[in-house]
């Protein structure tokens, strides 16, 4: 309103000038005057300026000028001061600056920084962290503005507090610099100035104080804010909460090009946790589940839903035959069954592969030779029908092998032998005693040695795989710590066909690795990435962030974000889409599917009692399985979990409409 006056009198000035062009009279000057306009409305009584706050009229006012921005930022991070749940009037303004003074004053820094550290350690002081870490920005800074890739800005930001007393004001004060501190802002009153400073903080796009901070494009566009992209569609699984608006992130992956998804993270950031709160509510919906787990951590959900939990050991009753010819149930595509033997035998070339590590092309002809000795010895030929004998096990390879009379084939049975006779031979040399009739399988590899684990997960997705093509149904495959598919070649070519396929037998394939680089590297690995529609990164390692820059195309804000989000939060692609993600589960839920120690005691001990979730996913679950202990000790359990949605529903929702009512004036200059 100062300015509004100032304004005023200054028009005046103007006019009395151009009096002349505009020839007005006199008495038409002293009537306008004598007539009550607008300002003289909204005016104020009085105006008080005080050295840190200013009265209007009743009401209190002070401003706060931020001086120091933290190092790191996210999108939407200035969120929690947009949403203040007091009225609070927030300006910032942008000003461009040309990009050659600002490189003149770069190369003098950097010049400075360096400087600096060659001084120190001329002196033999260890070098000052802060200076490295200056150096470094600058230096990067420089190399882009060069390049064109960011442009240089000024930013200033300001808040005023109104308030009805000088104790609220006070009061609010405090809560203002207290949420500042939290996001690592400096925000300093602007004492003696609080005329300039109110009349910065109206939106009239005037910035009376020019207290500047300079930043570079990309962490200017986080200050926007309104980021806020949906992702609710009408149907599909909750993967989590928006963290742009608060809104919920509904997602059918089926309804995309592909039903694939890969999540990326370091080990601890819930990757896992994410991916089991996805099967559980996919089962809901009459989704099959099948699940790789290398750390037997998908037990406790697969016992509560009452899924199949197997095991692989080797004193363990479940086995896999990797030699099992697939029986196709009638009106198959004739070309798939008479060609079952073949791509056997294909595929057991590729699990030799990897058991034997490198072959020559002489053993590649012997290994060839033999397997087809071993189905013939069982009666197994190209015929179809003689497809239902019994079929061999690792060990009549093994005495085929022994029985040619090449060198090589002495040596390739040498190399197979621990597999029949050693300690493994309770795993790889047996008849197959598992079966997928389970709407929920897992298949657990924990128990196996590191270098077992590629062999096992060949032969356990091999298995799976043979079963999918047998029959078309709504399917997730999940294979956790994909990245020791990735250490053999023709494992990771597998899990690319797999990818490449599924859509074709209706199966969504979930990749899970904390180990970005290997998956990256591997030429397959980048196929499977590119080829999945659904992508999710949580917390990221500094060390992998580039390279996953470069695939994901992630621009500096989401860069950050994910070198500095919590456990269970990260950026969630769909097709076009992206949005800052955090993953939430019911209580309940999490009970089921934490990995968390602390946690895992309680339940055990009983304090903290594991509620089994009332699911019924789909055919052939026992319901009776389902341990019955809980419903009644817990009658009230049903109304719970009828609950639980609302409640979820509940804790977004004062967050979305706060989101929808932001008290702030922007001025952008
Ligand atoms: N969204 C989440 N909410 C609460 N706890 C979580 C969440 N995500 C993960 N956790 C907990 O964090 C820990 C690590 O999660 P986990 O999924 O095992 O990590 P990862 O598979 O990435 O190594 C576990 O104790 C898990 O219970
Ligand atoms: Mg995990």
């Amino acid at each position: 309103m100062l300015g509004i006056l100032k304004g005023k009198k200054k028009k005046k000035k103007e006019k009395s000038k151009n009096s002349v062009s505009y020839s007005v009279s006199a008495d038409t000057k002293q009537f306008a005057n004598g007539v009550t306009d607008i300002k003289d409305i909204i005016a104020p009584e009085s105006i008080y300026v005080d050295f840190n706050h200013i009265k209007i009229g009743n009401k209190f006012f002070r401003t706060i000028f931020v001086s120091g921005y933290p190092r790191y930022v996210g999108a939407n991070w200035l969120s929690p001061v947009i949403t203040f749940e007091h009225p609070l009037e927030i300006s910032m303004f942008y000003y461009p600056v040309e990009s050659k003074g600002v490189l003149d004053d770069l190369k003098k820094k950097i010049t400075e920084f360096q400087a600096q550290l060659a001084s120190d350690k001329q002196k033999g002081k260890v070098m000052d962290p802060t200076v490295m870490a200056a150096l470094e920005d600058a230096n990067a800074l420089q190399e882009k503005l060069v390049k064109g890739i960011e442009r240089f800005f000024q930013f200033s930001f300001y808040i005023t507090i109104p308030a009805d007393s000088l104790e609220e004001l006070e009061a609010t004060t405090k809560r203002v610099q207290g949420v500042l501190g939290s996001l690592l802002i400096v925000g300093k009153q602007t004492t003696l100035q609080m005329e300039q400073a109110f009349q910065s903080t109206l939106p009239l796009g005037v910035d009376k104080l020019v207290y500047v901070r300079n930043m570079d494009t990309s962490s200017i566009a986080t200050t926007f804010p309104f980021t806020s992209s949906d992702l609710t569609m009408g149907e599909g699984v909750l993967y989590g909460i928006n963290k742009h608006n608060g809104s919920l992130v509904i997602f059918d992956r089926f309804s995309m090009e592909n039903p694939n998804s890969v999540v990326f993270a370091t080990s601890g950031a819930g990757k896992s946790y994410m991916v089991k709160l996805e099967i559980l509510r996919s089962l809901m919906f009459g989704t099959e589940c099948i699940a790789i787990d290398p750390e037997r951590e998908y037990k406790t959900l697969a016992e509560s839903v009452g899924g199949e939990f197997i095991e692989f050991a080797s004193g363990g009753s479940s086995k896999i035959n990797p030699f099992d010819i697939p029986t196709y149930d009638e009106g198959t595509d004739n070309e798939i069954v008479e060609n079952a033997l073949g791509s056997k035998i294909l595929s057991l070339h590729s699990l030799f592969k990897i058991i034997f590590g490198e072959m020559s092309n002489t053993e590649e002809a012997i290994l060839d030779k033999a397997l087809l000795e071993t189905y013939r010895l069982k009666g197994i030929t190209e015929d179809t029908s003689t497809h239902k004998n019994e079929v061999p096990v690792m060990e009549d390879l093994y005495k085929v092998l022994m029985g040619m009379e090449e060198a090589e084939s002495k040596n390739l049975s040498a190399r197979l032998e621990r597999y029949v006779k050693g300690s493994m031979a309770g795993i790889f040399n047996q008849r197959t005693t598992v079966n997928l009739d389970n709407s929920f399988t897992v298949f657990s590899v924990r128990n196996l040695e590191d270098v077992l684990r590629p062999i096992a997960y060949y032969i356990i997705l091999d298995f799976i795989w043979t079963k999918i093509k047998m029959s078309l149904k709504k399917r997730l495959l999940v294979v956790d710590e994909a990245w020791y598919l990735m250490t053999h070649p023709d494992s990771a070519y597998f899990m690319y066909s797999i990818a490449k396929r599924a859509r074709k037998y209706y199966l969504g394939l979930t990749t899970i690795s904390q180990d970005v680089s290997d998956f990256l590297n591997s030429e397959h690995g980048q196929v499977i990435v590119t080829n999945a529609a659904m992508k999710v990164l949580l917390k990221q390692s500094p060390s992998s962030i580039d390279k996953l820059s470069d695939v994901f195309h992630l621009s500096e804000g989401e860069k950050r974000l994910l070198l500095s989000v919590g456990v269970g939060e990260g950026l969630f692609f769909a097709g076009n889409n992206h949005v800052a993600i955090k993953v939430v589960a019911s209580p309940t839920e999490d009970k089921i599917i934490t990995t968390n120690p602390e946690q895992l005691i309680k339940i055990k001990k009983g304090l903290d009692k594991l509620e089994k979730p009332k699911i019924q996913p789909g055919r052939k679950i026992d319901i009776n399985q389902i341990p019955k202990v809980d419903s009644k000790e817990n009658p009230k359990l049903q109304n719970q979990e009828q609950k639980q949605p609302q409640e979820n529903n509940q804790k977004v929702e004062p967050k979305t409409k706060q989101a929808e009512t932001p008290k702030k004036s922007i001025a952008l200059e």
